[in-house]
């Protein structure tokens, strides 16, 4: 970990100037650098413009930069063309798009789209009304008590009908990280499309879209240091080139007259109105950021947070950790305590300054699954450090007394 300093690092946030705060939510959304912040503030203050529609010097600067902001998403998943990066508000906004362009038009009653239990809702919902709509049908591949995918039946959940295989990369509940390009290979052999919601898991790990093969991918900037109201949207440009516009309105047009409309050329097609322009500038920095520290310095560094997080908490008498017992599994671990409910706890630890998630972390399946109605969640990025865990375990501790 060369390059890892944590002192450095953590210098970089403003929001730590309030040394009281200990930020474990990061897997429902991460802290911003100063660059990040400086990158849209600078933009604001010194350049801004709308983009595309200029033909003056300050819309071609802000043009420029939207457009590189772009190309770095591209390179960072190894994209071999920009267009095939379509900006979308978020994830959830990029499976939405998916479901509208792609699936009302190529799904049909009696197909099948496979999912599985381990989804965030975002990855249930659409799906859910395209098969509403369309009279195909959803089925899902089920998760295992420990937290990862029973792909023993796969062959049998992929059939001729499945026309869409959608899976979540790293589960935001149990951390497990999903064998994706097992699973893309048999979506293969029956001609199905891929997805991959991948939200989770870029902002830790190295994602290769074409080492992948998968057809689609989303994942949201506001998990990865980068503003919110920005996401991804990544998809073959063949496919993409053939999907009918999400929204209609200005620039996603070629020619408008009074009877019909032509599209203009992807990504555009799929980004009506005035973009999100600041927010891809400091989804931009956000990438430059992390690149400067290395993702592979980060994986290190968090898998080395987890770690120590999970052999602590599991010290803690009558705490069950959920996931984290076989296969890979990275940054997020979900826990209850014994006869105190996750709100209680989290109300607890936030008079300690410790922020963690308590809910069903928009998978209500996944609760369903562990007869619970709702978990802890510790999440960690690379700026957090082994007092914090320290810390939560303390306070963890403190709040099972006080109840017992
Ligand atoms: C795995 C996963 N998918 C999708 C989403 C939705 O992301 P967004 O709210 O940025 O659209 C989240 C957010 O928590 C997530 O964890």
């Amino acid at each position: 970990m060369n390059k890892f300093d944590i002192n450095k690092i953590r210098s970089d946030f403003p929001i730590f100037t309030n040394k009281s705060l200990v930020y474990l939510d990061s897997a429902a959304t991460t802290q911003k650098p100063k660059q990040v912040i400086d990158a849209v503030s600078d933009f604001y203050s010194y350049y801004y413009a709308n983009v595309h529609r200029g033909i003056y010097e300050l819309s071609m600067k802000a043009t420029e930069a939207y457009h590189s902001a772009r190309q770095k998403v591209a390179n960072f998943i190894n994209a071999p063309d920009w267009r095939s990066i379509v900006f979308t508000g978020g994830t959830t906004e990029s499976i939405n798009l998916l479901a509208y362009s792609w699936a009302r038009k190529n799904v049909r009653e009696n197909d099948e789209i496979l999912i599985t239990e381990m989804e965030h809702h975002s990855n249930i919902v659409p799906w859910q009304l395209v098969a509403k709509e369309t009279g195909a049908t959803l089925k899902y591949i089920p998760i295992n008590i420990d937290g990862t995918l029973d792909l023993d039946n796969i062959d049998k959940l992929i059939t001729n009908k499945t026309k869409l295989v959608g899976v979540i990369h790293q589960s935001n509940v149990f951390g497990t990280i999903n064998p994706i390009k097992k699973i893309i290979n048999h979506a293969k052999k029956v001609n199905a499309l891929t997805f991959i919601d991948a939200a989770q898991s870029i902002p830790h790990r190295p994602v290769d879209v074409q080492n992948l093969d998968c057809d689609f991918l989303a994942f949201s900037g506001h998990k990865m240091l980068g503003p919110t109201g920005i996401g991804v949207l990544y998809g073959k440009t063949e496919l993409l080139d053939s999907m009918a516009p999400f929204m209609g309105g200005g620039d996603m047009i070629n020619s408008v007259t009074m009877s019909e409309s032509t599209w203009n050329d992807i990504p555009y097609k799929f980004e009506a109105g005035t973009p999100n322009i600041a927010q891809a500038i400091g989804f931009g920095a956000a990438i430059d950021y992390i690149n400067e520290i290395g993702l592979t310095n980060i994986y290190d560094y968090v898998k080395h947070l987890l770690n120590i997080a999970l052999e602590k908490l599991r010290t803690i008498d009558g705490l069950t950790i959920y996931g984290h017992q076989v296969g890979e599994s990275s940054s997020v671990i979900s826990f209850n305590l014994k006869g105190i409910h996750p709100h209680d706890i989290a109300q607890f630890l936030n008079q300690d300054g410790i922020a963690v998630r308590a809910g069903h972390h928009c998978a209500q399946p996944i609760m369903d699954k562990l007869g619970v109605s709702s978990t802890i969640r510790a999440s960690f990025y690379l700026y957090n450090t082994e007092e914090e865990i320290d810390l939560l375990c303390e306070s963890l501790r403190k709040t099972q007394a006080f109840f017992n």
